[in-house]
């Protein structure tokens, strides 16, 4: 798998650069900046100074691996920032995956993942732009704030595509769905936590999680309830 990297000082966004000026490639460019101008999270914009690791990709896969693969990139986040921590003797028990792409420190929005994809028969292509605070002043919370001096941008975007790369190329091998599920929840920040359903205002415990992200939750008469979409779920 050869991956082309293309890097800019300052850009306007990495996402809308590889969305509208590489259409034609579906697979093997990643393009990461330091500075954007225009930087977009799934509402409104991204706080895009420098310190933030920021970066692009394209991805191809069929449409079956699609909403799973939605899983594997917080866990490949969460993954390589262990990684490397781990590698210093450190463990970082309150790095946690926010349903449904999200990656949370200490209870704060550490990293925010965005993927645009259209369908191409039984293909799906994604351009999957990712924004993790590594030392930036960020709005949140950012990783050298709690660890100083232990992360680097370009480890930690080695190691994000080497943890996701194994968990895509895990698909091949059976029992995936169940390895997916079951790290998904070892890392899950609300996984049996309370939360409350949007269409009644419900109280339900978090119970399950399917590897297409459908979470199960369970109401206080014993219901079970699917929830699907953001908007189903207030997490409090
Ligand atoms: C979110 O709202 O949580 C998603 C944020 C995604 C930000 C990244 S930074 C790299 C890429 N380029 C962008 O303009 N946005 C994404």
């Amino acid at each position: 798998y050869c991956l082309n990297v293309i890097y800019s000082k300052e850009t306007t966004s990495t996402q809308t650069i590889l969305e509208n000026h590489f259409e034609n490639v579906s697979q093997g460019i990643l393009y990461v900046a330091d500075i954007q101008r225009q930087g977009i999270g799934r509402s409104g914009n991204w706080v895009s100074n420098n310190g933030c690791l920021m970066f692009s990709f394209k991805f191809e896969c069929s449409a079956k691996i699609a909403l799973p693969v939605q899983m594997m990139l917080p866990l490949g986040i969460v993954g390589a920032i262990e990684k490397i921590a781990a590698d210093k003797g450190i463990e970082i028990p309150s790095l946690k995956a926010k349903w449904p792409n999200d990656v949370y420190l200490n209870e704060k929005k550490l990293s925010g993942i965005l993927v645009n994809s259209k369908s191409n028969g039984k293909l799906m292509q994604m351009t999957i732009g990712i924004g993790i605070n590594i030392s930036n002043k960020s709005p949140f919370i950012n990783l050298n704030e709690v660890y100083p001096n232990i992360f680097s941008k370009g480890e930690v975007l080695k190691e994000f595509i080497s943890e996701f790369s194994s968990l895509v190329n895990d698909t091949e091998n059976p029992g995936w769905e169940k390895r997916l599920t079951d790290q998904y929840k070892a890392k899950w920040l609300h996984y049996m936590k309370v939360a409350t359903l949007s269409r009644d205002n419900k109280p339900c415990t978090i119970i399950d999680i399917n590897h297409e992200g459908t979470i199960i939750a369970r109401d206080q008469t014993g219901t079970f309830h699917k929830i699907q979409a953001r908007d189903d779920i207030i997490f409090s």
